[in-house]
């Protein structure tokens, strides 16, 4: 099985699919370390409960940025990955991190990128009175949630959604399309032509 290593600063609700989904041989990928920038991120809870390896990479731990993205790279690196997974990883990874693990970097974004990226994307969504938004798994690089894309689900925006509920729906198709991309990239591999991603071949 492919190595993965899971990047999330949140609750982990992704990171918990993939835990779900890992035990079987069939699906050809499993979590072999979870790294958090935040102590009490419930996604570090899960990795225990799973017996998953954690490392806490704390930004405040750390004399500077620079400083933080070494201790990032240092604490992916050990877990040996074949693909990162951020899933829910609230911080910009500087360029030379991204480039160590270029075309291995898988990111889970809350809307249909190249719509409303960063940090905010169901905000963005509901402000800009969409009536469509969805999930986008992509590849990582240099820039803010503008890598090639793997795969992207729409959901419907209804009449009545606020932040939570909306966040709730997207969260719900988010945790499938993951965990299936993940899975079929582990098991078929990726190509990449320009901007254009493929899986398998
Ligand atoms: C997910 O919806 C993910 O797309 C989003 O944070 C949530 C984490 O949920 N990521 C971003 O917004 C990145 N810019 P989780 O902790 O339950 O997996």
């Amino acid at each position: 099985a492919k190595r993965l290593v899971v990047l999330a600063s949140g609750g982990g609700s992704n990171l918990a699919a993939l835990l779900a989904a890992h035990g079987d041989p069939a699906y050809g990928a499993r979590v072999v370390g979870v790294v958090s920038d935040r102590p009490d991120a419930g996604a570090l809870d899960l990795a225990r409960d799973a017996g998953v390896a954690s490392a806490v990479v704390a930004m405040k731990d750390f004399e500077d940025r620079t400083a933080w993205n070494a201790g990032v790279l240092e604490a992916v690196s050990v877990f040996q990955p074949d693909y990162v997974v951020l899933a829910g990883f609230m911080r910009i990874l500087a360029p030379e991190v991204v480039r160590r693990f270029e075309g291995r970097m898988i990111n889970t974004h809350p809307a249909l990128l190249p719509s409303f990226p960063g940090a905010q994307g169901v905000r963005d969504a509901l402000a800009h009175g969409v009536k469509v938004t969805g999930c986008t798994v992509h590849l990582v690089d240099d820039g803010v949630d503008t890598g090639p894309i793997l795969a992207q689900v729409a959901v419907p925006v209804q009449d009545g959604d606020d932040e939570p509920t909306l966040t709730e729906r997207i969260k719900v198709a988010e945790r499938a399309l993951l965990v299936e991309t993940v899975g079929r990239v582990a098991r078929e591999g990726l190509y990449v032509t320009g901007r254009r991603a493929t899986i398998g071949r």
